[in-house]
């Protein structure tokens, strides 16, 4: 038995594979193109594991896929492959349109082909699970109920509107072909191996290095924190449960606007690595012109996968982020794996003339 996952060096998927072979013998098949989010560095513990077959290619690339799923015939496909950052879809949205809507239809079509030919007891057992995001939802009110899995999409962004895409042609794949597919919408991740573009990790290492912490706006936007290893624990559990078709919204009850998540992170290093002038992480922040098209505020109603699935996440904010907070402090050789000459690219155009 084996499993096929896309996107397993980038931050969830690297997270998912990981825990996936601690607890399972099953082959697992991880096919990601390396693209500046992806990093191999996050998976060298997996070096002499006969169990991780790790295979760099695209999810566009219709020959490699197809050939993969003939070669090791998985049992299931898991979707984590995308472009994943507002800011850089913002800047160039191409990539976003070729990976998550065109990547995602050579992916269904692909599996489709070779889902269809399966013996008929394969054939009934084959999921594709598809992983996306809240944002497809658009932006909540700060006085609207969280969403469930019937609020429209209403994606801003071109990240947001290109995952909205890929979901209907997931969704669209079952009702037209029949192909047994899963679609999980989760809030926003944070934890081990998160590139440092993104909020948390980006205030972390800003912190640490003496730098401006950079707030968009009012800083008041609101977003659902789920600890990443509860993001996979529910992946596992509508792989293994989900009903076929089902879309099922994952998050993680701690909504947060970002100036507050910033000042815990200060807090937890004033207390964990005091600066040597004992002044506070907190001096450091400094607020910046606001992201085009900003969301106000993302809020997952996750009941139904509780109700049908038994799954709850076991961190609250408070444990998850202390966690993540000791990972970046334990793991700086990583972190200046990362941090390259593309990384450094990016910072230098996303934040230039800021303080
Ligand atoms: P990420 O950007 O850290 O990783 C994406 C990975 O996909 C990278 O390893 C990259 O190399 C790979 N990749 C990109 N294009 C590819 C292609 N064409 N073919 C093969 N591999 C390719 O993203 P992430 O934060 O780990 O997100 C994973 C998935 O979860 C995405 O689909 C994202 O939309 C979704 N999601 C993310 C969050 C979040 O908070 N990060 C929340 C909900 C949903
Ligand atoms: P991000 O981590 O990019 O995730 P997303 O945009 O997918 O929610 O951003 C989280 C929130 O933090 C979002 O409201 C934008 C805000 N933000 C900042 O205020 N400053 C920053 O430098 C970054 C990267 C994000």
């Amino acid at each position: 038995m084996s499993i096929l996952v896309t996107g397993g060096a980038g931050f969830i998927g690297s997270n998912f594979v990981l825990d996936w072979l601690a607890q399972s013998d099953e082959t697992l098949i991880n096919l990601d193109a390396l693209t500046y989010a992806g990093n191999l560095d996050t998976l060298k513990s997996l070096q002499n594991n006969p169990n991780h077959i790790f295979v760099q290619g695209d999810i566009g690339d219709a020959p490699l896929i197809s050939q993969l799923l003939t070669q090791y015939q998985p049992r299931a496909v898991v979707n984590f492959a995308a472009e994943s950052h507002v800011d850089r879809s913002i800047h160039g949205p191409t990539d976003f349109i070729q990976t998550n809507i065109v990547g995602t239809f050579q992916l269904l079509e692909n599996t489709r082909r070779y889902w269809e030919a399966l013996p008929t007891e394969q054939k009934s057992a084959f999921r594709l699970l598809h992983v996306s995001t809240d944002e497809v939802y658009g932006s909540l009110a700060n006085d609207a109920a969280p969403f469930t899995e019937q609020h429209p999409y209403e994606p801003n962004s071109p990240y947001s509107a290109s995952k909205a895409a890929s979901d209907h042609l997931v969704r669209a794949w079952h009702h037209t072909y029949g192909l047994p597919v899963l679609t999980t919408n989760c809030s926003n991740n944070y934890g081990p191996y998160h590139f440092p573009e993104k909020l948390i990790p980006l205030v972390i290492l800003n912190a640490l290095a003496g730098k401006p912490l950079p707030i968009y706006g009012d800083g008041l936007q609101i977003r659902d924190w789920l600890y990443v290893k509860d993001h996979c624990s529910a992946i596992r559990r509508v792989l293994a449960a989900g009903r076929l078709g089902e879309t099922y919204n994952i998050g993680g009850w701690n909504e947060k606007p970002n100036i507050e998540v910033v000042q815990t992170i200060c807090s937890i290093l004033d207390e964990l690595k005091p600066k040597a002038d004992g002044s506070s992480y907190a001096a450091q922040i400094s607020y910046i012109t606001d992201r085009p098209g900003h969301d106000r505020r993302y809020a997952i109603d996750a009941r139904k996968i509780e109700r049908e699935l038994g799954w709850k996440p076991d961190e609250t904010f408070s444990s998850g982020i202390r966690k993540t907070i000791l990972w970046y402090l334990e793991n700086q050789a990583w972190v200046a794996n990362v941090s390259s000459g593309a990384y450094r690219d990016w910072v230098n155009k996303q934040y230039a003339g800021t303080p």
